[in-house]
């Protein structure tokens, strides 16, 4: 699969959470997952223990079935008060900017079975009810090689959103897929299509200055 071109810093910071301009209707080869997942295992791992599984699903029942878990979540996150799209914003760019983000969670939510690839990444055992110190290690194994995965993707020109919110009912996700739950933990639900387009910006993020502390806090 041949690259776009980008410098890293371009790859870096034009790597978003694509929904509307995915390509519900054109497939994806398996080879340029395997290319993307070949990359991501090169990402760093806790004591290089490289305990992580990465579920590829394609069969359009089961994206069904774990499409209509996410819409059930997802009702459920805006049934509240506190869910993002719900929050406004004093700054008119910051709040301009949660609307475009929740009409496009909204799109993501009705068509997510139309999405040909999900991936499933997974680490060993389960990391429930334990202090954040030892949670630390078992997420922060996985979460670079899921990144990893995002950048490969889009440098292949395909779109990717980093999605959690299927994991409410992670169980049922883990029963239609056979992921052994006691043993293994969902970690995000990656939703893969080629991109409409290759244009991409960079985001409005907070000034620098509001988050990083020199020295102390
Ligand atoms: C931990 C995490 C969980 C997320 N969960 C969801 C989700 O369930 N559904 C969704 O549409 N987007 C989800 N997102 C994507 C964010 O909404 C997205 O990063 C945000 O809209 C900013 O867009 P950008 O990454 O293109 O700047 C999640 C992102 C992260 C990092």
């Amino acid at each position: 699969m041949p690259l776009l071109r980008f410098t890293p810093d371009q790859l870096l910071t034009t790597t978003r959470a694509v929904r509307k301009r995915l390509d519900l209707d054109r497939p994806v080869e398996p080879s340029v997952i395997e290319e993307c997942l070949q990359i991501a295992i090169q990402a760093p791992t806790g004591s290089n223990l490289q305990r992580w599984h990465f579920v590829v699903v394609t069969d359009q029942v089961k994206r069904l079935a774990i499409a209509e878990l996410y819409r059930k979540s997802w009702a459920m996150y805006l049934s509240s008060p506190t869910a993002a799209p719900n929050l406004r914003y004093d700054d008119a760019v910051r709040d301009a900017v949660q609307r475009r983000v929740g009409d496009s969670a909204q799109y993501l939510a009705d068509h997510l079975e139309r999405v040909p690839v999900f991936l499933i990444p997974c680490f060993t055992g389960r990391v429930d009810g334990q202090p954040s110190s030892a949670q630390a290690g078992k997420w922060g194994s996985i979460l670079p090689a899921v990144w990893s995965f995002m950048l490969a993707a889009r440098a292949r020109g395909l779109g990717t959103a980093w999605t959690t919110l299927h994991l409410r009912h992670e169980r049922e996700a883990a029963a239609i897929l056979g992921i052994p739950y006691e043993q293994f933990t969902q970690a995000a639900l990656i939703p893969v299509a080629y991109a409409l387009g290759t244009e991409f910006k960079p985001a409005h993020r907070e000034p620098l200055a509001s988050i990083v502390h020199w020295d102390k806090w």
